[in-house]
């Protein structure tokens, strides 16, 4: 019988700004995710039109505080006042650890307030306390898409160096209060998301930036992120001498579309551009081909005197990553069949399946992700999103059958065990996306379910909020049990 690891930390992940709701409670500040607004008609596929964002359009949100329609971050799936129900559910499936984040603005309203919020860091406190109670050990993302809106409107995001100072007063604030219970950490959510949307990652708002170059704006927001983030690393590991901290990339994986040499250097390439980001997180220095891309392109980074001695001092513990999918990559892609991907549109490739969001299906990509990642860092991985997102009915019984995400589940559960006994790859943990439904990052939508756990409201908000177990529910509940896929 095949086993995963003694002490294996299965569980599930999810993240404040679309998952908590209470975004005007307890003495929360307004954060990006509060005006992102949800453009229920758009294509799935019009990524830009789902992300972007102009200072117009936050006026807008600001201006339409009682709009929770439009805004369905700003409801989430409630946790917020679930969270206990919630966490019972977790604890029923075994789950050894659970996912989450922190909203920034809950903590500093603003970000740049000198004292925190007492309401807010009492409710993490209270969070904490249940997962423990049931033996769940939190694992938290420091910032996972939610900057307080203030920093953008007086700041612009996380172009300002100032902002370093303001997340590393949040990191002291967190680490302090929370070093008895919480060991480990996450700094930033896919930070090379900040490319594909650097609105939600950075709070950068491109009509702010008129007559700058908006791609060196986005490297300069990024380069004080890779800075926060290793004095966060740095703050954590002095306050709680036993934590571990992680980075965390979006696995964007590609293939050569054929075995033409044009289309593997193209598909190289595009892998390349995508470890940039934690190449520079583990090894504490910029790649040299990210440095060549910025020379080639005339991107000019402001650094300060210390920048590159911090980045190199304090790299992450671990490598924490979400996988969804798979791509193809062409030197040219004419003609070719372009389908979504988490973020992105990619060459779609002819031996996958997609999900009913047109993402490409692939389990093995898994392995090959682990295998890669393992074999060009030599740290321990942490899968901390993968998941089916897909439109589930709920039965007039409240039951939910979905064997497709079971499906999912299992084979990507295969290639996982087959990357630890064959490829002795040291992973540390999987926490699926999402163990409870909530608000797709992306489109907004929460009928684009992921979870095990039902919650009964549809994209407008309208339901009642309660939550439901799904047939996946029951099947992951084994897998914990077992430690294993042999249980059937
Ligand atoms: C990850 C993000 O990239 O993808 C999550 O960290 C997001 O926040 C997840 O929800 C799935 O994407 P989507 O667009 O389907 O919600």
């Amino acid at each position: 019988m095949k086993k995963f690891p003694e002490g294996f930390l299965w569980g599930g992940a999810t993240a404040a700004n679309q998952f908590e709701g209470g975004w005007n409670e307890g003495g929360k500040g307004w954060s990006v995710s509060d005006v992102a607004r949800a453009h229920f008609d758009a294509d799935v596929k019009d990524y830009s039109k789902h992300v972007s964002i102009t200072t117009k359009d936050i006026e807008e949100g600001l201006a339409h505080p009682e709009d929770e329609v439009n805004y369905p971050k700003r409801h989430g799936s409630d946790f917020y006042h679930h969270y206990k129900e919630d966490i019972a559910l977790m604890a029923e499936m075994g789950f050894k650890t659970y996912r989450m984040s922190i909203a920034w603005s809950r903590i500093f309203p603003n970000g740049d307030d000198l004292e925190p919020n007492e309401e807010g860091l009492k409710f993490y406190d209270d969070v904490f306390d249940e997962l423990l109670k049931y033996g769940i050990e939190p694992l938290v993302t420091m910032s996972h898409y939610e900057p307080p809106l203030n920093l953008v409107l007086n700041y612009d995001g996380w172009y300002s160096r100032e902002v370093i100072g303001f997340f590393t007063r949040f990191v002291e604030t967190i680490c302090t209060r929370y070093k008895n219970k919480v060991k480990y950490w996450l700094t930033f959510n896919e930070v090379d998301s900040m490319i594909r949307h650097p609105y939600t990652t950075g709070g950068l708002v491109e009509d702010r930036f008129e007559g700058k170059n908006f791609e060196e704006v986005i490297f300069q927001a990024m380069h004080h992120q890779f800075v926060a983030s290793a004095l966060a690393t740095k703050i954590c590991h002095e306050i709680i001498p036993d934590s571990k901290v992680g980075c965390m990339l979006t696995k964007l994986t590609y293939y050569p579309y054929t075995c033409k040499p044009e289309d593997v250097l193209a598909a190289q390439q595009k892998m390349r551009s995508t470890y940039a980001y934690s190449d520079t997180q583990v090894f504490g220095e910029y790649p040299a081909y990210l440095l060549s891309y910025f020379k080639n392109n005339n991107i000019n980074i402001v650094k300060e005197a210390d920048d590159d001695r911090i980045m190199k001092e304090y790299p992450v513990d671990f490598i924490s990553f979400s996988y969804y999918m798979s791509s193809c990559e062409a030197a040219d892609k004419t003609g070719l069949d372009v389908t979504p991907g988490n973020t992105i549109l990619a060459v779609k490739n002819p031996y996958l399946e997609t999900s009913q969001w047109g993402w490409q299906i692939d389990p093995l990509g898994l392995r090959i992700s682990l295998v890669e990642l393992y074999d060009r860092y030599r740290k321990p991985l942490f899968i901390v999103e993968n998941g089916l997102g897909a439109r589930d009915e709920l039965t007039e019984d409240k039951e939910v059958h979905d064997q497709y995400r079971i499906e999912y589940l299992k084979k990507h559960f295969e290639c996982m065990l087959d990357a630890i006994v064959e490829d002795g790859v040291d992973l540390m943990g999987y926490t699926s996306w999402a163990c409870i439904d909530l608000i797709s990052e992306s489109t907004k939508q929460i009928s684009k379910r992921y979870g095990y756990v039902y919650v009964d409201i549809d994209d407008y908000g309208n339901g009642t909020y309660n939550r439901y177990r799904k047939d996946s529910f029951y099947w992951y509940k084994k897998v914990i049990e077992n430690n294993s896929l042999d249980f059937e």
